[in-house]
């Protein structure tokens, strides 16, 4: 087998693996779900599914990376493949696989298909503001932005040298693609971080006495239990997922990179810190203040919005608002590239890995499916006039958000009871301090699964209140318009998953297709 490439160095490692974390969800969606539900009431339930969730299922999924690495595998079917051939058998472990491995070809071919649209948003705007466009007052941010999504010039040029810009990292590798412009961009993001945060707490009270910069670290920060809610719990477990990358294959695929017995233990968990440190220091101190000075806790709470229409809005509104503008869209480009990176190199593992092709031909492969996957999204709003997104919703509500707890389920069930190898001896050889063995006793056998099962409950009686189930969902009843979009992501999802089980369970096949046949295990290492 050809020799699979490492990180370089640890601190590349680190960097890339928080680039891959840190991401658009840090500093679009982190602000507006917090402010969407209750504020400070929301930072209760996701410190606590940070807790319960995040770290467990984080450790389980470096540990999963690494031994899927050792036995030369980047991607998930084959990981949950070995992880339980032995308790429940070669055949069973295989269809397993597949359906992870289905799942996760679901999400990188998929959400990556809208996020890369809303970097090339984040690319256009941040030269737009550059320029000045963004700021003229003529125009309100919200027509802007309107006029922006809906003209096949900007939409499609930035989000074409987006898609540039990642299949050149990937091309060049591990080393030299992934892990130098890690080292480049997270920097960045960290310096811009603070120099916006720096601007956004000395805003002062512009508008109203009473909607003062500092006013809005308050509500984030005071909790208000009577607005505790399941829903705000399901929300607050939903961005840990998101913001961390997890259920997504994705940390996996980085950790196959790392040696086998390089500490896995406290590089994880410095990832979680800087993740966090990006998300909540960061993006809540950046934009909720920022917004709540202008806008106060009512204006807060739009989603897509938020970023690309009020706060451009306020951008007009402050001094040296065109230069800080523009520092934010580069910091929102330089989150969302080293993030949709580790999407397209899953893609790309699949190609060279499994079906032999070099990494130079698959990045150009993956570039031209990621091309037409991301047209819908792109052409609703062009084609119908309207910035109405429901390609793109029903991509993300199931895709983006449903899956990934199904597959968080299903790892931490194999990790927590199917896994023949001892879990512990796993996670902590080479590990610079040890992981105790509570953790897999309590948490990941018992605590984290039951938890994760009771926010599919929740997460399926939610997603039934909101009518995601109906044949038309709610959100879309009553723009008929909008309808055939939702049905197209529908299908397209179909047949995504469709191959993608195929596709993993024939990969699985081809490599251990001794062990299926006779049902034992025969290669070990
Ligand atoms: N954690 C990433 C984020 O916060 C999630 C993500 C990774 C999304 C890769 C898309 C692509 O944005």
């Amino acid at each position: 087998m050809k020799e699979r490439e490492n990180w370089g160095s640890k601190i590349g490692l680190i960097l890339a693996m928080s680039g891959n974390a840190i991401g658009l969800g840090n500093f679009w969606r982190f602000p507006y779900q917090a402010a969407k539900n209750g504020g400070g009431a929301f930072m209760l339930p996701y410190v606590i599914a940070l807790f319960v969730l995040g770290i467990p299922i984080i450790l389980v999924e470096w540990m999963q990376g690494r031994y899927g690495g050792k036995y030369g595998h980047g991607t998930i079917g084959y990981m949950v493949y070995l992880q339980s051939r032995e308790k429940i058998k070669p055949k069973r472990a295989a269809i397993l696989g597949s359906i992870c491995g289905m799942i996760v070809i679901g999400v990188t071919v998929l959400v990556n298909s809208y996020y890369n649209h809303i970097i090339g948003w984040t690319l256009g705007y941040g030269i737009f503001t550059a320029a000045g466009k963004t700021m003229d007052a003529n125009v309100s941010t919200g027509d802007f932005f309107v006029n922006y999504v809906t003209s096949p010039g900007p939409v499609f040029i930035f989000w074409i040298i987006s898609l540039g810009f990642l299949a050149l990292a990937v091309t060049r590798g591990i080393q030299k693609g992934i892990e130098a412009w890690a080292k480049l961009m997270m920097p960045i993001l960290y310096v811009f971080g603070f120099i916006l945060i720096f601007k956004s707490v000395t805003i002062g009270a512009p508008v109203k006495p009473e909607w003062s910069a500092l006013k809005g670290l308050d509500y984030l920060w005071s909790p208000r239990w009577s607005e505790l809610s399941w829903q705000t719990a399901l929300a607050a477990s939903g961005q840990i997922f998101f913001t961390l990358s997890l259920g997504m294959g994705i940390i996996q695929n980085y950790a196959s990179y790392i040696k086998e017995d390089d500490d896995i233990v406290l590089s994880s968990l410095t990832t979680v810190g800087l993740n966090e440190f990006a998300e909540v220091i960061l993006g809540g101190t950046i934009v909720i203040p920022i917004c709540y000075a202008f806008l106060g806790a009512e204006g807060l709470s739009q989603s897509i919005g938020l970023t690309f229409i009020s706060l451009p809005n306020i951008f007009r509104a402050v001094n040296g608002g065109r230069a800080i503008g523009t520092l934010w869209f580069i910091l929102l480009f330089c989150a969302g590239i080293t993030s949709a990176i580790a999407m397209y190199n899953y893609i790309v593992a699949i190609l060279e890995e499994d079906m032999g092709f070099t990494r130079k031909k698959a990045s150009i492969l993956v570039f031209a499916l990621y091309i037409i996957v991301g047209l819908p999204v792109g052409l609703e709003q062009i084609i119908t006039k309207t910035a109405g997104f429901a390609y793109f919703s029903e991509v993300d509500n199931w895709v983006g958000t449903y899956f990934l707890v199904i597959m968080g389920l299903i790892e931490i069930v194999v990790t927590g009871w199917l896994m023949k190898d001892s879990f512990l001896d796993e996670i902590n050889r080479g590990a610079y301090w040890k992981l105790p063995s509570w953790v897999y006793n309590v948490v990941i056998k018992f605590i984290t699964p039951i938890s994760i099962l009771l926010l599919l409950i929740g997460s399926t009686m939610d997603y039934i209140k909101q009518g995601y189930f109906k044949l038309v969902p709610d959100f879309v009843a009553k723009t008929p318009e909008l309808v055939p979009w939702v049905n197209g992501a529908r299908i397209i999802i179909i047949i995504v998953f469709t191959l993608g089980f195929i596709g993993t369970y024939r990969s699985i096949k081809k490599v251990y297709g001794e062990e299926l046949e006779s049902n034992s295990v025969i290669i070990k290492k």
